[in-house]
């Protein structure tokens, strides 16, 4: 059982190594190995990861993939994927090879506004308020023309400030909601702190007016920070094709293809627990690229859900449509994304990502992450409706079954083979795993 410690985050490395491992550890030495382990052996290197965080302990690992292929709006990309599920780099592979002899993707932005909001409680007569806010806002601007100054020469910065009276929310809340344009930087150091000087001098400047009364004065600043919900920096994915170039499997003819899918994408837009298997999908693709561009895929997974369920329930990101003899599947969402800043500039993995995907801005990048979005999303449907998500992805989970095992490379070549084209099933591995190593231990010689 956990105890409580004081002062951890002052002791060394090696210090809060073995306070876990006397106090968690059931066989300590094999413990501070495991962790040891995935400390790299560049000191400098180590350092650079450790100081990402606090209380770091070792570096936690998750495959570096690559997805080629992807035709977007007439321009091959190669995509980096960060992602740990076995399935994901290969349907984005085979989304990819697929969509690319029919015409590839088309990528479009459309809008890049991010928010951000003060919010404050003000106990008085709205009137005054509003009235104050017109003669302050122009002041407000001002008081952050020092930390927009770069921002603005590349044609970013605050774009508007509102006052928004949510008193039919909220007893006395008001707040003052802010745009912004941040150009290729994803924006959250540059919008706070416009938000905390907005809401200084907001604060002062009431607190000054010869308008309000001294309980009027007595307004709060409760908060002032970036919302992730950014519907207006959007982008959107979609490919098309005719109808009779969906060639989808043997049993199952291009047009029952269509309807097929699109009366699936149809169950994810009307059935809530449809709808988030649907959008985990989508976001198997999106959160992969996100992380290996240095991106924070929290944000971007709150923001895409909430986006989601826009309308009052939640439903599909995407969607699929025929008309006439044309197919067409498309996936809009929004994506608040930068290319330099924050981890972009000091992650050398995250440098090379960007790099891969040939130093895109952050309107590319956007571009290419919802792409990555759509191709995981037509692979999973195309799966379901066909053969079923279990064939590709056991097969593609095998390798891990085996590496559980214990198989070598020779057993791990003979399975892959052995399996190749049937659906596998966990159980079913186990058993011919253990009856190949009871005839390989029979002819061992005693
Ligand atoms: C698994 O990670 C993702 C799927 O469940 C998505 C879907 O059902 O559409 C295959």
């Amino acid at each position: 059982m956990a105890t409580s410690v004081n002062g951890f985050s002052k002791l060394t490395k090696q210090e809060k190594i073995t306070w876990l491992a006397t106090q968690h550890f059931k066989n300590k030495e094999t413990g501070i190995e495991i962790l040891k382990q995935y400390w790299n052996s560049d000191v400098k290197l180590q350092r650079l990861h450790d100081e990402f965080i606090e209380n770091t302990v070792s570096n936690f690992y998750l495959p570096l993939g690559i997805a080629p292929n992807f035709l977007i709006n007439g321009k091959y990309h190669t995509i980096p994927m960060a992602i740990e599920e076995s399935s994901v780099v290969a349907a984005a592979g085979n989304a990819a090879k697929y969509w690319q002899k029919r015409g590839g993707f088309k990528a479009e932005v459309l809008g890049t506004e991010k928010v951000g909001q003060v919010h404050f409680i003000y106990p008085g007569e709205v009137d005054k308020l509003k009235t104050f806010f017109s003669q302050v806002k122009q002041k407000l601007f001002d008081a952050t023309l020092g930390i927009t100054e770069n921002m603005r020469k590349r044609n970013g910065g605050i774009t508007s400030i509102t006052l928004r009276d949510k008193t039919e929310d909220l007893q006395q809340y008001f707040q003052l909601h802010c745009t912004f344009e941040t150009k290729d930087a994803m924006g959250a150091n540059f919008i706070n702190s416009c938000l905390e000087t907005i809401a200084k001098t907001f604060e002062s400047e009431l607190r000054n007016s010869e308008l309000f009364s001294p309980k009027e004065k007595e307004v709060q600043i409760v908060m002032s920070i970036l919302s992730n919900y950014v519907p207006n920096c959007r982008v959107r994915a979609s490919v098309s094709c005719k109808i009779d170039e969906l060639v989808a499997d043997k049993n199952m003819d291009a047009l029952d293809f269509a309807q097929k899918f699109v009366r699936a994408v149809e169950i994810a837009n009307i059935e809530p627990h449809r709808a988030v298997t649907h959008n985990k999908g989508i976001m198997n693709g999106i959160d992969a690229v996100v992380l290996a561009t240095g991106n924070d895929f929290r944000a971007i997974e709150a923001g895409v859900h909430a986006y989601a369920a826009k309308d009052g329930s939640y439903k599909s990101l995407s969607k699929a449509s025929i008309e006439g003899d044309v197919f067409t599947f498309s996936l809009e969402l929004p994506l608040a994304l930068g290319t330099v800043g924050g981890l972009t500039n000091l992650h050398p993995l995250v440098k090379l990502s960007l790099e891969i995907l040939d130093h895109p801005s952050a309107e590319e990048l956007m571009q290419i992450v919802a792409t990555a979005g759509l191709a995981q999303n037509f692979a999973a449907i195309r799966s379901l409706i066909t053969e079923g998500i279990q064939k590709g992805h056991m097969k593609m989970h095998l390798l891990n079954i085996l590496n559980h095992l214990g198989a070598t490379p020779e057993q791990k070549a003979y399975f892959t083979s052995h399996f190749k084209n049937k659906t596998i099933s966990h159980n079913e591995v186990i058993a011919q795993f253990n009856a190949l190593k009871e005839e390989d231990d029979a002819h061992v010689p005693k």
